[in-house]
């Protein structure tokens, strides 16, 4: 009933135009709030482009559920939910980097199918569907072959509350010296998609929430990448890991004695 390509073209349109109004909005933006921590920023431009969405989304698809960021969401009773982070990156986009994007993914009864992942500065669109393969501005898309463990550039992200943060610098100092070098990108969505083009071999980070893995995390997979959390676990807010097979098991290996998935 719920044709995924459907909702990939739908997902994909409304990622377009928000990413519009987001880049419009990039020049001279504030923070208008913070969330968890003085360090978790929302701008008004997070707000704006998530009401954006929500109105698009629901406008097609007045009876899917919404789960937004920034609080926007949606009662819905059709089985689609819609899993949306506005501004991924949003201390990136207020530095006036352009490392940030839209993110959109759906939901049918709870397995997340299709996918958009708009970067609008960089000029990307990647979009999934669930078995059907992913692709970025229409090419398809096949993650690099795997590397072992001591050539890998790994991508991490670090939360928003000093006492993860700790930890999760605590982790980094057992892994930096087994791994090529680390990068810190500001944005998970940018860092998970961009593995599938090559640009990171590896990716983990303790604390995401569902919105910020979701839509790129099909991307991921769509190209061949394992996701997932500690020992081959579900993706969740524990810890995320993403990684070509094989490559993905050394990680894990060396990052559960480490406690990745825990706050120390
Ligand atoms: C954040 C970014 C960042 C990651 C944080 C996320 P937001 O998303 O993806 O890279 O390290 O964990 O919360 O707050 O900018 O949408």
């Amino acid at each position: 009933p719920h044709d995924p390509e459907k909702l990939r073209d739908l997902a994909v349109a409304v990622a377009a135009e928000a990413g519009e109004l987001a880049a419009k909005g990039q020049e001279g933006i504030t923070v208008l709030d913070t969330k968890s921590s003085p360090t978790d920023v929302v701008t008004e431009m997070d707000r704006a482009t998530e009401d954006l969405i929500r109105e698009r989304l629901l406008a097609a698809r007045p009876h899917d559920a919404i789960l937004g960021e920034e609080g926007g969401g949606a009662e819905g009773t059709s089985g689609v939910r819609w899993v949306v982070d506005p501004i991924d990156g949003t201390v990136n986009y207020l530095y006036g980097s352009p490392d940030w994007g839209v993110a959109i993914g759906a939901e049918v009864d709870g397995v997340v199918v299709a996918a958009a992942v708009h970067l609008p500065v960089h000029g990307q669109m990647f979009d999934a569907v669930l078995g059907g393969g992913s692709r970025l501005d229409g090419r398809t898309l096949r993650a690099p072959d795997r590397v072992p463990l001591d050539r890998a550039l790994v991508a991490t992200g670090f939360g928003y509350l000093p006492e993860r943060r700790l930890q999760q610098a605590r982790v980094l100092t057992g892994v930096v010296q087994h791994i090529r070098d680390i990068r810190r990108g500001g944005s998970a969505a940018v860092d998970i998609t961009g593995m599938a083009t090559g640009r990171y071999n590896a990716y983990y980070e303790r604390g995401l929430h569902i919105w910020d893995w979701a839509a790129p995390g099909l991307v991921a997979s769509e190209a061949g990448l394992r996701v997932g959390g500690l020992h081959g676990g579900p993706p969740s807010n524990d810890l995320v890991i993403v990684a070509r097979p094989g490559l993905y098991e050394e990680l894990d290996a060396l990052l559960a004695p480490l406690g990745a998935d825990t706050d120390g």
